[in-house]
């Protein structure tokens, strides 16, 4: 990603938000041999986010076998859909993170799943766990999940939502390469924190002043919170994500309403609450089954979780809102999609 030193906190760039920097799509790799150790490593470390956040549908596992990883990769690549990653039959990663979940032990509501939205947050903390050993990674959802779910022999209720090569980056890219062609064309662009983040109302800016009015957060580390966001990798790097920040007590009020009634008091306490949409989108492809909604916001959504555990902010999140009443709330028009409400707490003073 083009870094445009907005991905800093108080004038410096924070360990978490190097590997944030430092991650992205590797889409070639050099030889090497992701470790059994390794892997278990990036496993636990999802175990342990999926345990601090409470969820019980997601499970990552990392394969390092040799004949797994063929398996997969073939299984990945067939039909319409497996063309979309031309690059796969001939990488040298030689490990695959696989995000597998049973999507029906957490609440569904039409087409949002929790469940879907809990294993994409776990997936992005086991690729950041990658990416801070100095492993690359790369997001798939173009992939014939199924015949991955049949390649593993995987019972009939868990679903393969992505997978991820897991390898030895590079030490540079070719321009020419697919990998850095797309890295070049596609990935690297963020669209700026103006266009993604409103006060009250969808559309309304954030002040010139910046944050530093909003809310009882510290001006920085909100800052910081969003971009974190920001920089988040997304299916066709869509970036759908819209973060409307209550301010006014009405805005507040109404999205407490949107809670169910077991979390409502909790995140009435919090500082500050924002909910978390999807701007319409159009995503490219022919066989793209799932709802991108609910795997790229939640994505992001697990950037602000863990920039704001770094900085000793407690983050709580809800995807089991009322998505009708989310939307009223912000002024969201149609097509828009309400996908999530988050609580910020107080810093802790230690930070
Ligand atoms: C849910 C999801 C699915 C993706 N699917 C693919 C894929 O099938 N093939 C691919 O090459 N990249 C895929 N990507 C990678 C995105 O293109 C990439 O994250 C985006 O362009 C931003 O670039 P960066 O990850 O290098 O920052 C996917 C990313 C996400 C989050």
């Amino acid at each position: 990603m083009k870094y445009d030193g907005s991905l800093s906190y108080k004038g410096t760039v924070t360990p978490l938000q190097k590997v944030m920097l430092w991650r992205r799509s590797f889409r070639k790799y050099r030889d090497g041999v992701v470790t059994a150790e390794q892997a278990a490593e990036i496993d636990a470390a999802a175990r342990a986010f999926s345990g601090r956040m409470g969820f019980d549908s997601p499970a990552i596992r990392t394969t390092v076998a040799p004949a797994e990883f063929k398996a997969v990769v073939g299984a990945a690549l067939k039909g319409v859909v497996g063309k979309i990653n031309p690059w796969l039959p001939f990488t040298k990663a030689g490990a695959m993170i696989l995000a597998i979940g049973n999507p029906l032990k957490a609440p569904v509501f039409g087409d949002r799943r929790v469940g879907v939205a809990q294993i994409a947050m776990v997936m992005e903390a086991a690729v950041l766990h990658a990416a801070s050993m100095g492993l690359g990674t790369c997001w798939m959802a173009g992939i014939n999940s199924r015949e991955i779910e049949k390649t593993l022999g995987l019972p009939d209720e868990r679903e393969i939502i992505a997978i991820s090569t897991l390898g030895h980056p590079p030490a540079g890219i070719s321009l020419l390469s697919w990998d850095g062609m797309t890295h070049h064309l596609v990935s690297k662009k963020r669209k700026p924190l103006s266009e993604l983040v409103f006060v009250d109302r969808l559309g309304v800016r954030i002040p010139d002043s910046g944050f530093s009015q909003i809310g009882s957060i510290e001006g920085d580390a909100l800052g910081a919170i969003f971009n974190a966001a920001r920089v988040a990798p997304s299916a066709d790097n869509v970036q759908m994500w819209r973060f409307v920040i209550a301010h006014a007590p009405e805005t507040k009020m109404a999205l407490l309403a949107a809670l169910p009634g077991g979390c409502r008091a909790s995140f009435q306490q919090a500082p500050l609450l924002i909910a978390a949409l999807a701007e319409p989108w159009f995503v490219k492809g022919s066989r793209r089954e799932q709802p991108f909604f609910m795997i790229d916001v939640p994505i992001a959504i697990s950037h602000i979780v863990l920039q704001a555990a770094e900085l000793g902010i407690a983050c709580a999140v809800e995807f089991g809102v009322d998505e009708a009443a989310v939307k009223a709330a912000v002024g969201a028009g149609e097509g828009f999609r309400a996908v999530a409400l988050v609580a910020l707490g107080n810093q802790r003073r230690n930070t």
